[in-house]
């Protein structure tokens, strides 16, 4: 625990810094606050998934935007999730609560869908994160990610947590299109629990332990 209170305090000190330079460059000025709620300094939204004219995202002269249906009525027979806009999307899409076009033509084209889990070892205490290439092929397209994102190769693209907090990598659509960092969300990602270590000497290890 202390040490993932350790990692925490670390983080929240690198996301301060970005949280600095995002105040002093002038674009907080948007409505929309931003989804990583694990940035405790930005301003988190105060209601859930408002309505199309007051989400800071459409544009309010339009009148398209007053017709959309609110995403509260939209969602509500939709399994819930703890965070982003607290639909479990990947639930959904098994139950069969939803059932998206994956061509946007052609409605009887199905995905391609690649079972490969990756695993990413986390040095310290975090639990290592394990990818699931499963998921993300039921919506995504392989260039989607491959190469601009990540160049497929297992462990051949440095990944960390500041990056993708900056909205890099994996934070390209989490925290955007898919669900954000929040302390809720942390195991979603970071799934695997490490293999306890034979020193003895390692009291940290079953602090990880599940
Ligand atoms: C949402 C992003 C994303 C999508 C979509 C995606 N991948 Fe990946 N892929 C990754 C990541 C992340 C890795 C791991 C890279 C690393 O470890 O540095 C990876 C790794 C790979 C690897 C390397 C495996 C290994 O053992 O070295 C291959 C091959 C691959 N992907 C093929 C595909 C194919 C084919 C598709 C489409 C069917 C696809 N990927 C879709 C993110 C994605
Ligand atoms: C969207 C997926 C995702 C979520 C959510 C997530 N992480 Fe990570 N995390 C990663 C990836 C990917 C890495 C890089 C792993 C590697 O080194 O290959 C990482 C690395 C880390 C590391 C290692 C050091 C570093 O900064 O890179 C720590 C510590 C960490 N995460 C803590 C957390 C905590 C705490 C949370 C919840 C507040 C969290 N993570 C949520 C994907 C995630
Ligand atoms: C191109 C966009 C994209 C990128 C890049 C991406 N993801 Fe995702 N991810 C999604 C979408 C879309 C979903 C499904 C919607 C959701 O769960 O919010 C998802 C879902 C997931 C899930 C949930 C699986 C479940 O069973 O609920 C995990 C875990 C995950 N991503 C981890 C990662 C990690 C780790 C990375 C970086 C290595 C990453 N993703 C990069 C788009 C992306």
């Amino acid at each position: 625990m202390q040490s993932i209170n350790k990692t925490l305090s670390l983080l929240l000190t690198l996301v301060f810094v970005y949280s600095a330079g995002f105040v002093l460059s002038g674009r907080n000025n948007v409505l929309a606050a931003d989804p990583n709620t694990f940035n405790r300094l930005l301003k988190k939204n105060k209601v859930r998934n408002p309505a199309p004219p007051k989400d800071g995202i459409h544009n309010i002269q339009s009148d398209g935007t007053y017709i959309l249906q609110p995403p509260l009525e939209a969602f509500k027979k939709l399994p819930k999730s703890r965070a982003g806009n607290y639909v479990d999307w990947v639930k959904a899409l098994k139950m069969k609560k939803i059932q998206p076009r994956y061509d946007k033509n052609d409605p009887k084209v199905k995905p391609i869908i690649m079972d490969l889990n990756i695993i990413r070892e986390v040095k310290g205490s975090m639990p290592d994160v394990v990818y699931p290439h499963a998921q993300h092929t039921e919506w995504l397209d392989c260039s989607n990610c491959h190469p601009a994102i990540f160049i497929p190769q297992k462990g051949a693209n440095q990944m960390s947590m500041a990056s993708i907090l900056l909205g890099k990598q994996c934070g390209v659509c989490h925290g955007k299109v898919a669900f954000p960092v929040t302390a809720s969300t942390c195991r979603t990602c970071h799934s695997k629990a490490k293999k306890p270590k034979k020193s003895a000497k390692n009291k940290n290890v079953s602090a990880v332990k599940k």
